[in-house]
């Protein structure tokens, strides 16, 4: 069948059932059933369910508790601050969470915390305490306030043995008098003490001195004595000078232990291994062959979290509708990241001056532009902009979150959605927020290149360069993005496809280098974007490029397909509502973003029984045309039959 006429009529019935199958796959669950999911995931997920849970020895910090736990103690803290989304705190937590099992027993002078920044409820304790990167650590002392530049002192590593080291260190600094009666005494033993003095300070129940030659920059008899703290019949001191260890028979080129009693008897024991570990066990092990007994010990209040098992029905439900659809856009993730930065990335910064305020009027300036929010959301960033660029000095993150809430307050419901719905992880701590960032600048940069009123190419790359450098909370992602958009020279994409091109290979970069991360969602593996499966026309050689996958950068990109690909799915009229719960706020908006910017489309309403009905008129065209052309015939000698394809 090669006539035009016919072929006509069977393009447009393929169009329209290509449309037709692209309305029924984005409709999505029915509204009742998603309803009932979303009801019982009653609070809003952008409440941060952390990375540390009761099991742990980490004491989980809120700004419910910050206050009574950390400052005025007679014991110092080890504060963790960290994000939940920020993939590197993920890889960091096992880490921590075995330096606090292994530090537990330290806790009488130091607790190991972590406070999640990522929950919007602790913004103001993260503003205050001037987090620059995630995670940082950081030791508060006995007695700690926080001063005007003084938010404790940084630990800066991430490496367990080098923690304990510089926890150890600036434990035994804090020797001024602490109200507490296990405190070590730290200080070294000096030439003048002899084995009969060591006991005059110390309280009765001491009955052993454990004497351990320190190296310089060891802590090892520091955390000796603090693994010790439940042995009241011990005392542990450290002493510097090599010379002091003949006084005490040691011989410190083999670093072991004297044990002296009150009697002035000494005792050698040989550690298993040069660890505050091993020493702590060899002298516990001399105790209890003494008869001694450590304190029963004590459990430090642990605050409860709310459970998490009710979520996971409605949790299951939604990716099991996500993974179906993985190339799809929701406009749940687009609200969620808009939510995220207003309400903590940005309030979270202390001072907002200089080159971030100017960082966060480009992206207030481009988000008010292609702002997928509802029209109340659309005032709000409106006039959030309108009040940050008043600002030319600086801006305080607490002013931006007042004024932030005020307008909130003013203006009425914002958000459609309340939870991630494309970005949800299998698990609470995948995926979230950065998965909404990259769809949220993805989205904007489709927008741009639409946009036909839009002429600087650069406009959401340089806004989102700014926001990712100045405000995302995710320390190395923000570090290798910076290097990447240098790598990838950010600054010469010419042209908005350009710059739409730019950003999803550089997000595929990232993908590959996080390909089998330990922070990757087994549900949601990280592959090069668009799969085989989602754009086949996007690799030139589908099938050569899918068992090249692994190695990325192989991939024969068709740019030109991927390129409209994108536009497809960021198009606002396919960004998918599952996961809406308000959809009320939200029509007024497609219909603005349409007129604005004139998304050509007879299929402008995404109603699908216009598509069935447009189906059912198509097979009707066919049936004439097919009538007209095939069974009339002498359709040639007639010169409508060319002028009519002649216009299409
Ligand atoms: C700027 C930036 C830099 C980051 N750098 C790091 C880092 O250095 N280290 C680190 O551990 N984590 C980093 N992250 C986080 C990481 O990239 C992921 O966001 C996170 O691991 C969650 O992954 P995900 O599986 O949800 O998918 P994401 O990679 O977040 O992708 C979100 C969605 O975008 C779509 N998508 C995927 N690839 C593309 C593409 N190429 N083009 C268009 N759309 C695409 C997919 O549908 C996916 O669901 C960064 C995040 C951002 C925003
Ligand atoms: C916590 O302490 C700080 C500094 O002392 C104080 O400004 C803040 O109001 C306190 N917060 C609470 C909740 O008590
Ligand atoms: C030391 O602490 C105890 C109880 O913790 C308290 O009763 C006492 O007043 C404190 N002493 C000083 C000097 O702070
Ligand atoms: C306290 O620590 C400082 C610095 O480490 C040290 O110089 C000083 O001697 C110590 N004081 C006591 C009483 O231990
Ligand atoms: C101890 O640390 C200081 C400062 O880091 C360094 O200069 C010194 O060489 C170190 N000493 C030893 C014995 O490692
Ligand atoms: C696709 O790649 C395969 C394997 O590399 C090759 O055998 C095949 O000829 C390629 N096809 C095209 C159309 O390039």
């Amino acid at each position: 069948m090669t006539r035009p006429g016919a072929q006509l009529a069977l393009s447009i019935v393929a169009v329209a059932t290509v449309l037709a199958v692209v309305q029924v796959a984005t409709a999505g669950v029915p509204r009742s059933k998603f309803d009932a999911m979303v009801n019982r995931m009653s609070q809003p997920v952008d409440e941060s369910l952390g990375l540390y849970d009761d099991q742990d020895k980490v004491v989980q910090l809120t700004v419910g508790n910050f206050n009574e736990t950390v400052l005025e103690q007679n014991r110092g803290s080890l504060v963790e601050f960290y994000n939940t989304y920020c993939g590197h705190c993920r890889r960091f937590a096992p880490t921590y969470k075995e330096l606090a099992q292994q530090l537990h027993a330290w806790q009488d002078v130091v607790i190991v915390s972590a406070i999640d920044c990522a929950a919007e409820e602790n913004n103001g304790i993260c503003r205050t305490y001037e987090v620059m990167g995630y995670p940082t650590l950081r030791y508060m002392g006995p007695g700690f306030q926080p001063s005007e530049k003084q938010y404790g002192l940084k630990l800066e590593s991430q490496k367990p043995e080098e923690i304990r080291n510089l926890l150890a260190g600036f434990v035994a600094a804090d020797n001024q008098t602490v109200n507490n009666t296990l405190w070590p005494n730290f200080a070294p033993v000096s030439e003048t003490e002899s084995a009969g003095s060591l006991f005059e300070a110390s309280q009765n129940q001491r009955e052993y001195v454990a004497l351990i030659h320190e190296p310089e920059n060891s802590t090892i008899a520091i955390q000796t004595a603090l693994f010790l703290l439940q042995w009241p019949a011990v005392q542990v001191r450290r002493f510097n000078d090599a010379s002091l260890a003949v006084k005490y028979k040691l011989d410190t080129s083999k670093e072991n232990i004297a044990l002296v009693d009150r009697k002035d008897n000494v005792k050698i024991l040989v550690p298993e291994a040069q660890t505050s570990e091993a020493y702590a066990k060899a002298i516990e092990t001399a105790l209890r062959a003494l008869h001694f007994t450590p304190r029963p010990e004590q459990q430090l209040d642990q605050q409860h979290l709310t459970s998490t098992t009710a979520k996971n029905g409605a949790l299951n439900d939604i990716i099991k509708e996500v993974r179906r659809n993985k190339h799809l856009i929701y406009q749940a993730d687009l609200e969620m990241a808009i939510r995220t930065i207003l309400h903590n990335e940005v309030p979270k910064v202390n001072e907002i001056s200089g080159e971030r305020l100017l960082a966060l009027q480009r992206f207030l300036t481009v988000l008010q532009r292609y702002n997928p929010l509802g029209t109340n959301g659309r005032e709000l960033v409106s006039k959030l902009k309108d009040y940050v660029v008043q600002f030319n000095q600086q801006l305080p993150g607490k002013t931006f979150e007042q004024e932030l809430q005020r307008l909130e307050a003013k203006l009425g419901p914002i958000y459609s959605a309340n939870h991630f719905v494309g970005c949800t992880g299998s698990s609470p701590h995948l995926r979230g927020f950065s998965c909404s960032l990259w769809t949220l600048f993805h989205f904007m940069s489709v927008q741009a290149a639409t946009n036909e009123g839009a002429q600087d190419p650069l406009e959401v790359l340089q806004a989102m360069h700014g926001y990712i450098k100045n405000f995302f909370g995710c320390t190395d992602c923000s570090e290798h993005f910076q290097a990447m958009a240098s790598r990838r020279k950010i600054w010469n994409v010419g042209s908005k496809d350009e710059a739409v091109l730019w950003l999803w290979q550089a997000h595929n970069e990232v993908n590959l280098r996080l390909a089998g991360d330990a922070t990757e969602d087994s549900q949601f593996p990280k592959v090069q974007f668009p799969t085989v499966s989602s754009c086949t026309q996007c690799r030139h050689n589908a099938t050569a490029s899918a068992t090249a996958t692994k190695t990325g950068a192989d991939i024969d990109w068709n740019k030109d397909a991927v390129l409209s690909f994108l536009k497809n799915i960021h198009n606002p009229q396919f960004v998918n509502r599952f996961g809406v719960q308000r959809e009320e706020l939200l029509h007024e908006t497609l219909d603005t973003m349409r007129q604005k910017r004139q998304i050509a489309n007879v299929f402008s309403d995404m109603d699908m029984r216009m598509g069935m009905f447009l189906y059912a008129f198509c097979i009707v065209m066919m049936v004439v045309a097919f009538k007209l052309f095939a069974f009339k015939g002498g359709y040639r000698k007639k010169p409508y039959g060319h002028d009519l394809l002649g216009k299409v």
